[in-house]
């Protein structure tokens, strides 16, 4: 088992370059499946959900090539209609590929996704929308067997929650389906947008570009493209807070301000200095980082669910308290209990976490229950005395290229080690 080794206690300083954003790229490739011509992807993140989608992609029939931070993916003729279990429960990702089997082949045999264990994270959001547009629907507990026998039809469709993967689904089944679609209630996070912008250059026709309406002109065949990723903002977010929880400075070469409002306001009013030019945004801390008060997520251009656990993180060794309330998951802060081996003083109640901020943290062992909960925990690391060994990285390895390596080019000590078991060190890395 691998995990991260920390030694923690030091300011932050460096330069960073924001990478492609995970929930843009990952149905953005679903997406792909809808095209008759190759499409090619810029600032693609190395993460371990892209290779996931990559193979499920290539057991469809279709030819995928990646070099660097370039995807290429070539369409096939006829596509399959099933993705086997183990790819489908490796990710929440895997959903997206429903809709694009049902437009290509008139079916789909799936099961439900994997993904963080956050909550329930139902999809009847995603079915109920994909009935409307004439899908049948044979559901067993984990199993799906879709069939859309007469091709999908436009409809008027409201999603009762503006669910970022349901509006996904139902954009990708919309932009192929006869007729027009009206989606009232989207989602307008910013990765929602850049597939929006992904099918339009592939000749899709979508108006209301960023707003909670979308209405979509069917387009039966979809070019290819070449497009690049938007960048991803919750990799921003962390760099932010990990340098707001460490103190220092760093510039973030690539990110989008305009999607990281919500972060900046916590951020300001917690004692940062944040300034943006062009495409950097300079960060520092130097003197007393205060505690954030009330601060409840909720969905774009609210403050982001995804940078909850980094925040509470952040604010570990903060001057007074921390509420901090997920109205979008009901198990957002799993990583509390890492928290509290890290002696912070923090608990959990229902969807809120309360952070008293604490003079110091130490060092100690921890496993990451998710992707940011893992991050957050190596956030809490890298402010804690001492060494902090972080087990369970896989979980982070799905929405992080190299998340030690990004503390690295901040000053931190940090490296990955490869463990025997959680007692023992085996061929413990040099830090890097
Ligand atoms: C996407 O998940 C992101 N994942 C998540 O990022 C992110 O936290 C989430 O959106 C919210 O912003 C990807 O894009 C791959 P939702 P998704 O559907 O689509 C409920 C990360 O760390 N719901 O907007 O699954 C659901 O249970 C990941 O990068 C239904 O009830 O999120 C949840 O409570 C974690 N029925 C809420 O809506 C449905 O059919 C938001 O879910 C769908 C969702």
């Amino acid at each position: 088992m691998r995990g991260i080794k920390i030694l923690g206690g030091k300011t932050l300083h460096g330069k960073v370059q924001i990478p492609g954003a995970k929930n843009s790229v990952l149905p953005i490739m679903a997406a792909a499946a809808l095209c008759g011509e190759r499409v090619t992807l810029e600032r693609v993140p190395h993460l371990s959900d892209v290779e996931c989608s990559a193979k499920i992609l290539q057991r469809l029939g279709c030819r995928v090539m990646a070099a660097e931070h370039f995807l290429v993916i070539e369409p096939a003729g006829e596509l399959q209609s099933e993705i086997p279990e183990d790819l489908m429960r490796a990710m929440r990702s895997s959903i997206f590929f429903m809709a694009p089997l049902l437009v290509r082949t008139g079916r789909a045999d799936i099961t439900m996704p994997g993904g963080c264990k956050l909550g329930a994270r139902p999809i009847d959001i995603h079915l109920d929308g994909l009935a409307k547009m004439g899908v049948m629907i044979a559901q067993s507990a984990q199993h799906l067997h879709l069939t859309a026998p007469a091709g999908l039809k436009g409809a008027d469709i409201t999603l009762r929650f503006p669910s970022v993967g349901a509006t996904e689904t139902l954009l990708m089944a919309a932009v192929s389906a006869r007729g027009q679609s009206v989606l009232r209630g989207c989602s307008m996070e910013p990765e929602v947008t850049d597939l929006v912008r992904f099918l339009k250059a592939c000749g899709a026709c979508i108006e209301g570009e960023g707003t909670r309406c979308l209405t979509v002109f069917g387009t039966p065949n979809l070019k290819g493209c070449h497009y690049r990723i938007c960048p991803d903002r919750i990799t921003a977010a962390t760099v932010m807070f990990a340098v707001a929880g460490c103190g220092g400075e760093a510039v973030l070469q690539g990110a989008c301000e305009e999607d990281l409002q919500a972060v900046f306001r916590v951020l300001r009013r917690g004692g940062c200095d944040i300034a943006c030019k062009e495409d950097e945004i300079a960060i520092g801390r130097y003197h007393t980082l205060y505690g954030a008060g009330n601060l409840v997520t909720d969905v774009h251009p609210a403050f982001p669910t995804d940078a909850a656990p980094l925040a509470a993180a952040a604010f570990l060794r903060a001057q007074g308290t921390t509420m901090l309330t997920d109205s979008i998951f009901e198990n957002r802060f799993a990583c509390a209990a890492g928290f509290e081996k890290m002696r912070a003083a923090c608990g959990v109640q229902g969807r809120t976490i309360c952070v008293q901020g604490v003079p110091r943290l130490a060092g100690s062992s921890v496993h990451a229950p998710d992707l940011r909960g893992g991050a957050a925990l190596v956030l809490a690391a890298a402010q804690a005395e001492g060494e902090s060994i972080i087990t369970g990285i896989e979980h982070i390895a799905r929405g992080y290229e190299d998340l030690a390596g990004l503390f690295v080019q901040l000053g931190a000590q940090a490296g990955y080690i490869q463990m025997q078991d959680s007692s023992s060190l085996l061929n413990v890395a040099a830090y890097a």
